[in-house]
């Protein structure tokens, strides 16, 4: 059975571009491989971060993953900081990455760009450190966004040469993408995210909240007064209509926004409807885990064990091919 692996950083709160975009296939995965999950707080260090909150946000991204329907008794789930096998690998895989391929990293660049005041060697390893999450439970498949793609063929080019320097120990990985792996945000230009403020949080999909945020939406800018007809295919609303509604409704916008027999409000209206059905049983669930945190912790603490175990075992082998002391 192939091992799954994939990370997320406690950003405190996943919102409907990481689960359409990743998360769904962590859900979906758990049936048919090994599943290993990791909310990757080490990762999370290398920009600013409000540290009384650390503990909450990586609480609450278990728990939202959880509620999604990562199931503890067919998937491992912990937090990174809590195998420390991660960052002992991601010093050995440092020394056969190339310096000019972390340079060409997008990711990179672009937080460089937005935290001009904090370029630090964290941020410039990340990929290193990622790759290790990786290749320490020998993963094959890594159920990412499309902006992880960049990460994961470097991810396959470091495994490749640790293998070619010390000795086979890593398989190749591949990204796994969902049917969407790029959501805009609500602004309907940039990728969802948190940071961007562009975002839906999960915890907004109830009626009044998420009537308000996709009142905030925008739709085909061409289409300014209710009287005007639109063109659903470059309008964002549409493409949440795509995942979340049937074929009828997309039929029902697609004829009453192109004869403007319908509005956007109207559309809007449709969708929140489908996306709070399509969340029930995450609301469901997040409600008895909400009442419940320790189980939370049960669970990372569980998970944690179990991922060790894993871990030790591949850097045993690692120290072996290095040629490392050891005692006698
Ligand atoms: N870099 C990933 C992101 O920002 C998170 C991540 C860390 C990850 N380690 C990983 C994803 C290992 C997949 C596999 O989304």
């Amino acid at each position: 059975m192939k091992t799954v692996f994939s990370g997320i950083q406690p950003t405190g709160e996943l919102h409907v571009g990481n689960y359409i975009g990743a998360i769904h296939n962590w859900v979906k995965m758990q049936d048919q491989y090994r599943c290993i999950y990791c909310v990757v707080d080490y990762h999370a260090i290398t920009q600013d971060y409000p540290v009384k909150e650390m503990k909450s946000r990586v609480h609450d991204m278990a728990l939202d993953i959880l509620a999604l329907g990562v199931d503890p008794d067919r998937a491992i789930l912990f937090v990174q900081s809590a195998v420390p096998e991660h960052t002992e690998l991601a010093w050995v895989l440092s020394a056969v990455t190339g310096h000019g391929d972390l340079e060409r990293m997008t990711q990179f660049k672009d937080k460089s760009v937005n935290q001009s005041e904090n370029i630090n060697a964290g941020l410039f390893s990340y990929p290193v450190l990622q790759a290790a999450d990786i290749l320490l439970y020998k993963a094959e498949l890594v159920p990412v966004g499309a902006d992880q793609v960049q990460h994961l063929e470097l991810a396959r080019r470091i495994g490749r040469s640790f293998n070619n320097r010390w000795g086979k120990v890593f398989p190749e990985c591949e990204p796994k993408l969902t049917e969407t792996p790029k959501v805009l945000g609500l602004d309907g230009k940039q990728k969802m995210s948190k940071s961007l403020g562009n975002h839906i949080p999960l915890s907004a999909i109830e009626d009044k909240p998420l009537r308000k945020l996709l009142g905030r939406m925008v739709t085909d800018e061409k289409r300014v007064t209710r009287e005007d007809p639109g063109d659903p295919d470059v309008c964002n609303v549409f493409s949440f209509h795509k995942i979340f509604s049937t074929d009828d409704d997309r039929a029902w916008v697609r004829e009453g926004c192109t004869t403007a027999g319908i509005g956007c409000v109207d559309c809007k209206g449709r969708l929140v409807g489908r996306m709070i059905e399509h969340f029930a049983d995450y609301r469901e669930r997040r409600a008895a885990l909400v009442a419940n945190p320790a189980r939370v912790d049960e669970i990372l603490a569980a998970g944690a064990d179990k991922a060790r175990a894993i871990a030790q075992r591949t850097m045993a082998e690692v120290r072996q091919k290095l040629g490392l002391w050891r005692s006698p």
